[in-house]
């Protein structure tokens, strides 16, 4: 694992931009696996800005969310979808038959599972997998007891985590209690992943996420077991962690060797 701890998060969103810019210039079309929640704002801001000043192309790229609330279009303006679409799919070139979403109105939603399964298979596979990670340790909706061996399927949210979502929904509109979301087996066979976290109150779980046993009561931490995981933290979501100056040591070398 690659831990990069930077200051803030203005620079968590700029490094993130970067690395996506790096995979896109090496691989123009890359299949990117995109993520919902607060914490990738910012770098979807920064991808747009690129986009729109600097000419950064995604026009070969395909994109596959990662998750979605069962009963919710990709339509719908509360939907994870139509999130990603406002804050970044719809501001880029990526044609729209490259954009692969998650549909919780599909008519049988186990069956969509499957082809969306498939919809990656037949791609290629991920490239590149973006994550964030909930207070619960979640990557996606995978909640704590997933089996890490878990594929694309729907999933009873942790009231902590619907507690969360329920900031982005209207008042007295509650957030949805089940999910689809990507299997913790599907995240791992991703070629890369870039999991992103800020603020002080993820840093508890960040740490048992990076520092702690391998667990699917923390289902982050089996990104421990991936080849190439980079993980992207402010000082805030870095301030748990036991070896937290090792890791600012070894990025640094890293850096000074131009890798
Ligand atoms: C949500 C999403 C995850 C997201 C996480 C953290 O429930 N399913 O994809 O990473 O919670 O969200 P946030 O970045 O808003 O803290």
């Amino acid at each position: 694992m690659r831990i990069v701890i930077v200051r803030d998060y203005e620079e968590l969103s700029r490094e993130a931009a970067r690395k996506v810019k790096t995979r896109l210039a090496a691989r123009p079309d890359l299949k990117l696996g995109l993520c919902a929640g607060s914490t990738p704002e910012g770098l979807y801001k920064e991808l747009v800005r690129l986009h729109r000043d600097e000419g950064l192309s995604f026009k070969r790229v395909q994109t596959f969310n990662l998750v979605e609330y069962l009963g919710m279009g990709p339509g719908d303006p509360n939907s994870l979808g139509f999130f990603i679409s406002e804050n970044l799919l719809r501001h880029l070139d990526i044609p729209e038959t490259n954009r692969h979403v998650l549909d919780g109105r599909a008519e049988n939603p186990e069956k969509h599972c499957r082809w969306y399964e498939d919809l990656i298979i037949k791609a290629g596979g991920i490239d590149l997998q973006l994550l964030g990670i909930g207070r619960v340790g979640h990557i996606g909706f995978n909640e704590p007891g997933s089996s890490l061996a878990s594929r694309t399927r729907i999933k009873k949210l942790d009231e902590q985590t619907i507690q969360d979502n329920s900031r982005f929904f209207p008042p007295g509109r509650t957030a949805p209690e089940r999910g689809i979301t990507l299997g913790v087996g599907t995240i791992l066979e991703s070629e890369e992943i870039l999991l992103l976290a800020s603020s002080a109150n993820k840093a508890e779980i960040v740490s048992k996420a990076i520092e702690g046993p391998v667990t699917n009561q923390v289902t982050a931490s089996i990104l421990q077991l991936h080849p190439k995981v980079t993980v992207i933290l402010d000082e805030a979501a870095a301030s748990c962690l036991e070896r937290k100056e090792y890791y600012k040591y070894a990025e640094e070398q890293r850096r000074r060797k131009g890798e």
